[in-house]
């Protein structure tokens, strides 16, 4: 008798025990027909690669990588995408027979893609500014340059970091970096919060009067009340203000089609997850 194995996925982390993963993919398995498993494996940092190969032995075919094991994910990983090579970090590995890994980020278009199809808004010769300068903003930096904005903006607490991460996208954009403080005075169309200030209830240090007409705020976290950074944005009368529940799910389909080479319907799921919190 031929047991009828069933390819088997999972975000590995820690914690995990939060991660809406499993959720949206086993939505976007239903939705498109698909049979398999997906799991969330909390994972030490030190055992992350035995049992990344352990996974794979027992029919895994693919990973989500969340933190704190981006960075770990990208050093195990056999061969790298442009993208996730860019970004320094793979949050999607792709599991090839014969320990071979493919390693990819999905999270720069997850956030274009919730921009641009589900919130209507486009980067092409708009004014950008980003804030914050840690892996987060790293991994979405060369999808924004791809859609050609006027200007790219990253404000930093600590300067020299924004600089240093525009230097190393300096062969495809010139990225300006500023101090919170050189920001009086300017004026952008789009505003994404990339900064992990929301997590501890915070705001980055910003001057008012920031949006031009017709602009968006974007915080990359999400939560079920509006974060800081989003009551802030309204306050400013930013014109249309989003969290990242729209990028999660994004760059899950991403994945998604990265495995499997069928692309999800997103919006039902969106708004399943919104509902749920
Ligand atoms: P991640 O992987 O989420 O990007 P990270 O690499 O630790 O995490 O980066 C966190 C980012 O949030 C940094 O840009 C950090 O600013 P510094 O580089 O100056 O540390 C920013 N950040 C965190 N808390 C902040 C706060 N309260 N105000 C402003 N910026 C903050």
């Amino acid at each position: 008798m031929t047991k009828n194995i069933i390819d088997r996925y999972a975000v590995m982390g820690n914690p995990v025990e939060h991660s809406k993963s499993p959720l949206i993919h086993q939505q976007f398995a239903i939705q498109t027909k698909q049979n398999l498993t997906y799991e969330k494996i909390q994972v030490e940092t030190e055992n992350f690669a035995r049992d990344v190969a352990r996974f794979q032995k027992n029919n895994g075919k693919g990973l989500n990588i969340t933190v704190p094991l981006k960075e770990e994910a990208f050093k195990i990983a056999t061969e790298l995408t442009d993208r996730a090579r860019r970004a320094g970090a793979v949050n999607t590995l792709i599991l090839n027979a014969d320990n071979r890994y493919t390693g990819d980020n999905t999270d720069g278009v997850g956030l274009v893609r919730d921009l641009m199809q589900n919130h209507a808004t486009q980067l092409l010769n708009k004014d950008i500014l980003i804030l914050g300068a840690g892996g987060a903003v790293r991994g979405i930096l060369e999808p924004f340059i791809d859609q050609q904005p006027a200007r790219l903006v990253i404000a930093n607490r600590t300067v020299s970091r924004a600089f240093d991460l525009a230097k190393d996208f300096s062969d495809i954009f010139e990225i300006e970096t500023v101090a919170y403080t050189e920001l009086e005075g300017q004026r952008f169309d789009i505003i994404i919060n990339g900064t992990s200030a929301s997590l501890s209830g915070e705001l980055p240090p910003l001057a008012d009067n920031l949006f031009n007409k017709n602009s968006t705020a974007y915080d990359m976290m999400y939560a079920k009340d509006d974060t800081p950074f989003m009551l802030w944005s309204k306050k400013n009368h930013a014109e249309k203000v989003f969290d990242g529940l729209g990028m999660l799910v994004e760059q899950a389909a991403e994945s998604f089609y990265c495995w499997r080479q069928i692309r999800p319907e997103t919006k039902p799921v969106i708004s399943l997850i919104r509902q749920s919190m």
